[in-house]
Formats: C-alpha cells, structure tokens, sequence
C-alpha cells in the first residue's frame, strides 16, 4: 500500500501594515488604476520595523500546529521556502526552529522562488514516502519590501510583491486514497536573468560595491511581458502534465490555487484549461505577489472559510524565477 503525505494542518501571518495602492502613488510615478488594470492589486502587506521573516514563518507554523493538534516538539523535520532569507546564511530555517523551540531536528531552506511551496511539498512528500521522517513543517516565508526600489526607477517590481507567510503540516496518510496524489516539477535555468536579484553576487569581486547598491543593482530586475508570456504558457502545461498523471480532467477539481503573481495570468490559465473563474480563489487583490507564501497563505484561507471539505480534490500550480513551474494535486 502507498503511504501519502497528507496535510493535517494549515495556518498563515501576514502582516499588519496595510499598504494600498494610492499608498505607493503618494511616493512614485504610479497609478491605482495601472496597478489594479495590469495586476488585480489592491494593496499589499508590508513587515513592521522590528520584525524579521522568521517571526512570520514562526507565527504561520505555530497556526498550522495549532490546527494539527500538535506541539513544535511533535515535528521531525522543518522544509523552508524563500526567495528572500532573512540572512545570507544561515537558512530562515535556523531562525524558525529557534523561534519555535525546535533544536536538534533537520532544518533546511529551499530555493525555488515562487514555486517553493511547490517543491517544498514534493520534498517533504518524498520523505514521509520513504519513511525517512514522519511529521513536517513546511513553512514559505518572504519579505520583499525591505528589498524593494520605491523610486520611479522601480516601479514594475515595487508595486507587485507583498509580505507574508504560510505553512502546512504533513503525515502520512491513513488512507492511501487521500492526501498528496502527484505532484510535476520542472525548471529551465536559461532564464535566470529574466527575473532576478544580481547583487550582491558571489560570481563577482566584490560582492557588491556602493556604486551597484546606488545603481539600484540590488534590487529585483524581471522581463515582466516575458515573464507573463512564459508563466501562460507553462502553467497550462504542466496542470494538463499532473492531471494526466492521474487519469483526471479539469472538470474533476474542485479548487484550483494558482500561485499569485497576477490575476490577468490567472484568469488567461484559467479559460485555456477552460475551468470557471469560480473556482479559482484569489487574494492577490490584498496581499500583492507573496512569492512562495501566496499558495499556502491562500490554502489556509480556504481552509479557515470552511471551502476545502475533506475528498475535495485540489488542483495548485505556480510558476516563477529560475524560471522554476510546477503542478500538484491534492484529494484534501
Ligand atoms: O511571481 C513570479 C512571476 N511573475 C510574473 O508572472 C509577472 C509577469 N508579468 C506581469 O505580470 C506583467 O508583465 C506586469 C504586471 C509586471 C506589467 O504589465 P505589462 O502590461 O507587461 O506592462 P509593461 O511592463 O509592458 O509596461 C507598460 C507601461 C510602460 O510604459 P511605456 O513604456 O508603455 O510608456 C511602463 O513603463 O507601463 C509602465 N509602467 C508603469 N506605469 C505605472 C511600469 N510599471 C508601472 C507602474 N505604474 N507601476
């Protein structure tokens, strides 16, 4: 019999800082309208002074095991997924596991920009499979407004991405019909440059120089039309890829949890695959892009509304730098 990972427990934190889009407007050369046209932004969250990632991975873990019934003490190994860690090294990782008084258990930082919850998911999926570990915290955290150029210069960027994070507890399954059923990753590293953070780098000597930080060359960079034309692309793929995998059709899921890098990319990957608006849950409209904490902040809000009943069959797929893109399907 297959063991499955399943997800017993789910929590978020965002921040409490509510910055809207007019908010932006006031300090660069931006629009409510544009933003809301191009994006389906309304506003975003953007971390207190005094608090770092790790304290909302801590708070987003300590919901989902609240909501697992279980203690930090009960978990075996700690998955972290970000795109913006709170130090060079060590991993958010350390910095949660103390948080959450969890010394001595791995504890590791995934990278995998905005499909981190994606590939956190299969990791810790192909551990419990293996029997390697029993219980998982997954938890996605970002900031990115402490790395954002508010200046005209960085207007693209600066108005997409929020703050926040999300986690999920996983077990493995007591019935084998429940839980993680397939999950498809993919990544193409030719890409790299379309959306990146080039500095401070370690391929260059020095790192990074008062002239780069000047230039604006710490900050995030993205092709966003080449990036969009990608992301429509792909994620049609790879959802028909894991569907294949297991015999379904778009019409057999329930909820689809789209990453939220842009609802005009959603709702164009939506009517390729020819599935209703309806069931496509958003809050980018809230909370901007979240990088890899949009999928698990958005799972646990449905979880939390009472949408996501148990045997309901989930469909979530993302797409983001690297590039990286990927596909699973959950039977909750
Ligand atoms: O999560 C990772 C994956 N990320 C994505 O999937 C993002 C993919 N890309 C996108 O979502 C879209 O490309 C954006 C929302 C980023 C941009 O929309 P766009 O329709 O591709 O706009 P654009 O970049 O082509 O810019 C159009 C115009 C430009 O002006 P000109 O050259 O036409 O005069 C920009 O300078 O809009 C201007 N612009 C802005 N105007 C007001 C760019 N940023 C802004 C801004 N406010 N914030």
């Amino acid at each position: 019999m297959i063991t499955r990972a399943i997800i017993t427990g789910t929590g978020h934190c965002v921040p409490d800082r509510v910055v809207t889009n007019n908010d932006l407007a006031k300090i660069m050369d931006t629009s409510d309208e544009w933003i809301q046209q191009r994006s389906g932004i309304r506003e975003r969250r953007h971390i207190e002074d005094g608090l770092a990632p790790s304290d909302l991975g801590a708070k987003a873990a300590l919901n989902a095991l609240e909501a697992a019934k279980l203690t930090p003490k009960d978990i075996d190994l700690l998955l972290v997924t970000t795109l913006s860690s709170e130090h060079t090294f060590p991993g958010t990782a350390a910095f949660i596991q103390r948080k959450l008084g969890m010394q001595g258990i791995p504890a590791m930082d995934l990278r995998a920009q905005c499909s981190g919850f994606l590939y956190g998911l299969a990791t810790a999926d192909a551990f419990i499979k293996s029997g390697s570990y029993g219980r998982v915290l997954l938890v996605s955290a970002e900031v990115h407004s402490r790395a954002l150029d508010f200046s005209d210069r960085g207007r693209d960027t600066a108005v997409l991405f929020g703050d926040g994070a999300g986690a999920v507890i996983l077990e493995p399954s007591p019935n084998p019909e429940r839980g993680i059923m397939s999950i498809k990753l993919h990544s193409d590293g030719d890409f790299a440059e379309k959306l990146w953070v080039e500095y401070p780098s370690m391929a260059q000597t020095p790192h990074v120089t008062p002239e780069i930080v000047r230039e604006g060359g710490v900050y995030p960079k993205m092709d966003g039309k080449f990036v969009f034309k990608h992301a429509v692309t792909r994620l049609p793929e790879v959802v028909s890829e894991v569907l294949e995998s297991l015999h379904l059709k778009p019409q057999d899921i329930d909820h689809w949890l789209f990453h939220q890098a842009n609802l005009r990319i959603n709702e164009r990957v939506a009517a390729t695959l020819g599935v209703s608006v309806e069931k496509c849950p958003y809050n980018i409209d809230r909370y901007g892009n979240c990088s890899s904490a949009s999928i698990p902040i958005l799972l646990d809000e449905q979880v939390r509304a009472g949408n996501i009943k148990p045997w309901k069959l989930i469909c979530s797929a993302a797409f983001g730098s690297g590039f990286t893109w990927g596909g699973a399907v959950i039977r909750w």
